[in-house]
């Protein structure tokens, strides 16, 4: 249904818009102000960021994949034999799976996720660089893969009318000629 597909595709761009853009302004906005704080202030209002973030990465994990598979069953009957569409879109999913195992340890709290949180800048820079390069070959699939036109199918209906009007337009071959009237001398 077209209002789905529409909300799907509003709803997947969407996404992309808030955890990247979010993550950029985190980056290169909160983060070299909070990191120049005291130690235990930079801790106790880096963890409040987290803590209330998390939610906006596991949210938005949902709705890429949810709106992410949607769009591709979707395309699927225009792309079939595209090796290159698939082949393209299979490497964004495996970029976006490590993009959002990333993106859960820098707001989990496994041992790992600390670990990680040691190297912060560093982590959200490569989640940054990931994150383009799905953009990017999400805007290269559209733009430069272009899909196959739908399949033609005609109804019997619309059969039937082009036939009809054929028909109707065709000079009247089989109509009586009107024929001279024959004058007797
Ligand atoms: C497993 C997760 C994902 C799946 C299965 C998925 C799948 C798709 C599909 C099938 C399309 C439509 C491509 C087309 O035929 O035009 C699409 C578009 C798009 N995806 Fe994803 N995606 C996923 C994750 C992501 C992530 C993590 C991002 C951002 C970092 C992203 C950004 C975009 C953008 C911006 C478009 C629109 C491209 C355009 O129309 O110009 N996707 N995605």
């Amino acid at each position: 249904m077209e209002v789905i597909d529409i909300l799907s595709r509003w709803t997947h761009i969407g996404t992309a818009v808030v955890i990247i853009g979010g993550s950029v302004f985190l980056r290169f906005v909160i983060y070299p102000i909070v990191s120049k704080l005291p130690e235990d202030q930079h801790l106790a209002l880096r963890s409040a960021i987290i803590s209330r973030w998390k939610m906006f990465v596991h949210v938005g994990i949902l709705l890429f994949l949810v709106s992410g598979f949607y769009n591709y069953i979707k395309a699927m009957p225009d792309r079939e034999g595209q090796k290159i569409y698939h082949m393209l879109i299979g490497t964004k999913m495996l970029l976006a799976f490590g993009l959002f195992f990333l993106s859960s340890l820098l707001v989990g709290r496994s041992g790992l996720a600390e670990k990680v949180r040691t190297r912060m800048a560093y982590w959200q820079t490569v989640g940054i660089v990931l994150g383009a390069i799905i953009i990017g070959i999400s805007g290269y699939v559209k733009v430069a893969v272009p899909a196959k036109p739908p399949a033609q199918t005609t109804s019997a209906t619309e059969v039937q009318a082009t036939t009809s009007s054929a028909v109707d337009s065709q000079p009247a071959n089989n109509q009586a000629t009107p024929v001279e009237p024959t004058r007797s001398e």
